[in-house]
Formats: structure tokens, sequence, C-alpha cells
């Protein structure tokens, strides 16, 4: 690999796996191509703006036209652009479709005309619906897919499939579970949560918090995303789970537990539409790459909590913009008829 096309670059995972990539290939440049919608981000990679290797271009997967643009002259393509908030999909799934679906297809289409030798497709656990221990989700199971959110990422996989049966294009999927880690937008329920307590607001847990995540830490994410992008086989998808699961009542407590703060700022509030009780796969086939994490639960949430507390000048900027509507009409009556935890 010598230049590197990133989709949705400027995001969470995106953004951490091209930190990745600058430090641990020291002769690959990367084109970092995002849109920049609400969850994209340049602070995320302020460290790394200056670096001669590293090139930022502005624009949509959904434009055909400018992801040929920023693909040309690169020999490998990953594909991180994604709206990727369940709840806001539930409120509106027109903009899920047009990156998720849309732009999957453009940026497989330009990869195959370009004859791009290596595409990874970053999707999600969720495409197949709910799952449990006993009964894990393999690679080439079914897709269930419950929220218009991961409706539209199964699409985007199915397609991959589709281009790696008709036209060969070398494209490799990668589905991780629920990553945790600096970055993350704090619409997500960790970084919520921590924020939250940090300045003293209520945690909303849905439901009664009994619905189970794999809390994967992000740097054993993007570690397992650049084995797939060297390594993988073209046309499988692979798995990549840490098995950290832990219902989010537990997630929730032991937040506040590092934060030194009262379970007292929970409310229980009213559950997500067809909220899916727990994802779990088998991630058999990316440890046999040689693949291995290496953050446990408590590791993990103790790592991403400290980042947070560390961190106020990143997240406060995020919270004070557009979120401040999302999150009255996600939260305000929600909040106001919730539950306490000592209830
Ligand atoms: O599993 C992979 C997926 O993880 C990714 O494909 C998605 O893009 C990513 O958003 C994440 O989806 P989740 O729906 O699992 O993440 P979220 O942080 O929204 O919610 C995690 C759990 O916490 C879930 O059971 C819902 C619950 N939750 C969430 C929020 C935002 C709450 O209890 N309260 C909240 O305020």
């Amino acid at each position: 690999m010598r230049r590197v096309f990133v989709a949705g670059g400027a995001g969470f995972i995106g953004s951490n796996f091209i930190r990745h990539l600058l430090r641990e290939r020291p002769d690959v440049e990367v084109v970092n191509f995002d849109a920049l919608t609400y969850a994209g981000n340049l602070d995320n990679l302020r460290d790394v703006a200056g670096d001669a290797r590293y090139r930022f271009a502005r624009g949509s997967v959904a434009d055909r036209a400018a992801v040929l643009g920023a693909m040309r002259g690169c020999d490998a393509a990953i594909n991180f652009a994604a709206e990727s908030h369940v709840d806001r999909s539930i409120e509106d799934a027109a903009d899920f479709i047009d990156t998720n679906v849309r732009g999957a297809h453009n940026v497989l289409a330009v990869a195959r005309d370009l004859g791009v030798g290596r595409v990874l497709h970053v999707s999600t656990d969720e495409v197949y619906g709910p799952a449990t221990r006993e009964q894990p989700r393999r690679e080439g199971d079914a897709f269930r897919p419950r929220s218009p959110y991961a409706a539209s990422k199964a699409a985007g996989d199915l397609m991959c499939a589709a281009f790696s049966e008709t036209y060969g294009t070398p494209v490799i999927v990668a589905r991780p579970a629920n990553n945790v880690g600096p970055y993350q937008h704090p619409e997500k329920a960790v970084p919520l949560f921590v924020t939250n307590a940090l300045d003293g607001e209520p945690l909303p847990v849905y439901g009664e918090g009994l619905q189970e995540r794999d809390r994967l830490h992000v740097e054993d994410c993007v570690r397992a995303l650049l084995l797939l992008l060297e390594r993988g086989e073209p046309g499988e998808a692979y798995n990549i789970q840490a098995d950290n699961h832990q219902p989010n009542i537990d997630v929730a407590r032991a937040i506040l537990d590092l934060l030194d703060k009262p379970y007292g700022l929970i409310r229980f509030v009213d559950d997500r539409a067809g909220h899916d009780p727990c994802y779990w796969m088998d991630a058999t086939k990316v440890r046999a790459l040689g693949w291995a994490p290496s953050y446990d639960f408590a590791r993990a949430i103790e790592a991403t909590v400290r980042w947070y507390a560390d961190n106020r000048w990143w997240w406060e900027r995020i919270k004070a913009g557009e979120y401040r509507a999302y999150y009255e009409r996600q939260y305000g009556a929600r909040l106001a008829g919730g539950r306490r935890y000592e209830d």
C-alpha cells in the first residue's frame, strides 16, 4: 500500500484509524475524504494535520464525482463514511440511505473503475440483528436488521458481496461491535454518560438498562481493520468483537464509580423503539489472522472515562452546537418523565 483513500476519516473510528495507520506504516500516505457532517470533526485529527503524508479533501460519498477525484492515485480504500446513530435513524432515515447505501455503492463503483487493489468496507454487528452468547452470529449468517440504521448498513454489505461476485472487486467487509474510546460523538451512550456525569447531569438509561453491548476499545478495532485491509481475503467478511459485553446499567454504574459520582444521577427513561437486546458474534476468523483484543471491559471503560475527563476542550464544543436541539428532542420529555435510580 502506498496511498490509502479513507472515506469518513473525520469521524470516530475513521480518525482513530488514520492516526494508527500513519504511526504504524511510515511509508503510507492518506487521503481523508469526509463530508464534515455534524459527526465529522477535524479536531479529531489535530495532531496529524501537519503530517506531510496526510491530506484532507472535503466531500460526500453520495457524490460520485467527488469520490472519483479524491480516490484517483490511491491503491487501497477504506470506507468509514456512515450515518451511524440508531436514534437519529428512527427520527428519519433519509440521510442513512444516501450515505450508507448510495455512498457505499459509489465507493465500490469508483474503486472498481480505478482498479484499486484493496477495498475495506466498515460495517457493524447490527446487520445480524439480536443474538446471544449461546448462538453467536457467524459471517455467513442471515441478516435480520431491525432499525433503519441497521437496514441501511445491511444494504451496503450486500452491495459489497454483489461487487465481489459480479465485478471481482477486491472488497473485504469488517463488522465491528460497539466501539468505545477517544473522539466518539457524545450522542452515543458511553460518551453521553461520561460527559453528563462530569457535568453533574442525569444519565438517560433506556428502559431498565438491561440491554447488552460488547465494548470494543477503538484501538483494538483499528488494529483489526489495518490487519484486514492488508491481509483479509477479498470477498470475505470478518466479525470484530472483544467479548466485553455488559448491560447498559452496569456501564453507567462503572462510569459513575470511576468519576466518584452518585448512582442517583441515573434516570431510567422511555426505551428506544425496537431496541435490540444484545449482539453477539463469533470472531474466530479475524482471530485466526492473528488479532486479539488488548482491552478488557474494565480497561476499556477506564481509559475512555479518563480521556473525556482530560479533553473537555473537545466535547464541550460539540455539546454547545446543533447537539443542544438534538438533545432536547431526544431527551427533554423523556428525562422529565424519567425514573430515578433510588426509586
Ligand atoms: O454495535 C455497533 C453499533 O454500535 C454501531 O453500528 C453504531 O453505529 C453505534 O452507534 C453503536 O450502536 P448502539 O445503538 O449500540 O450505540 P448507542 O451508543 O446509541 O447505544 C448503546 C446502548 O446504550 C444501546 O443499548 C442503547 C443504550 N442507550 C443509548 C443512548 C444513546 C441508552 O441507554 N441511553 C442513551 O442515551
